[in-house]
């Protein structure tokens, strides 16, 4: 690869991980809900409800899915672009940082595909990942924000 300067596609990466952070808080907000659904007694009304609590549900897994999706193309761009630069792995922590969210977010997905009533652990394995994915997010955006710096004019 012979560009100019790989500043397009570090851009891409920042507005990635801005959506990331949106479809984690999305995610948040209808664990929550569902939480709160399956915990209280009476029916309750919530937003987007009348198709019941199975509408939350795939919400949530859709979402979930959106989040995977953008974790695996900021993976494929800072492995595409750092080879394509340094012409190797390794330049920096970010890489380890990298590695441990896109690791956690498979987690996430894998333990909420085993969530049911005869595997409670799952739920509670799903909350747990999440809420380390919660710091991954933090280290990998910090990183990412610091090694992105010399690629500015
Ligand atoms: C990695 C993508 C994700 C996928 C595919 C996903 C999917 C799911 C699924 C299928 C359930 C089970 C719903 C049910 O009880 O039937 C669930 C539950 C839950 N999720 Fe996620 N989720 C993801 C990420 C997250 C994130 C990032 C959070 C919070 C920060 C979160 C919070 C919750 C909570 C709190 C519940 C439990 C609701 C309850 O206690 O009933 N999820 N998720
Ligand atoms: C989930 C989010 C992210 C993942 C999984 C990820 C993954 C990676 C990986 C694996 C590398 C190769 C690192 C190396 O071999 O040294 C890399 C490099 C890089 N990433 Fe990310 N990244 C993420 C978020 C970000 C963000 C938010 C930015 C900032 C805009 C960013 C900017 C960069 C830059 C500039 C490099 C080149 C490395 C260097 O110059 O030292 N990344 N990324």
């Amino acid at each position: 690869m012979n560009l100019p300067s790989f500043l397009w596609l570090w851009k891409i990466a920042a507005w990635s991980m801005g959506l990331s952070i949106l479809a984690y808080l999305m995610l948040a907000t209808t664990g929550f809900w569902m939480f709160k659904a399956r915990t209280s007694q009476h029916a309750p009304s919530f937003p987007l409800l009348n198709r019941g609590h199975g509408g939350m549900r795939s919400l949530h897994y859709t979402i979930g899915i959106s989040m995977v999706s953008l974790v695996l193309l900021l993976l494929a761009i800072g492995i595409i672009g750092t080879l394509g630069h340094f012409g190797s792995l390794g330049q920096s922590s970010h890489l380890v940082a990298g590695l441990v969210v896109v690791v956690l977010v498979l987690l996430s997905a894998i333990s909420a595909t085993q969530i049911s009533a005869n595997r409670p652990w799952a739920r509670a394995l799903h909350l747990g990942i999440n809420i380390i994915l919660f710091m991954g997010f933090a280290w990998v955006s910090l990183t990412g924000w610091s090694v992105v710096q010399k690629y500015l004019p």
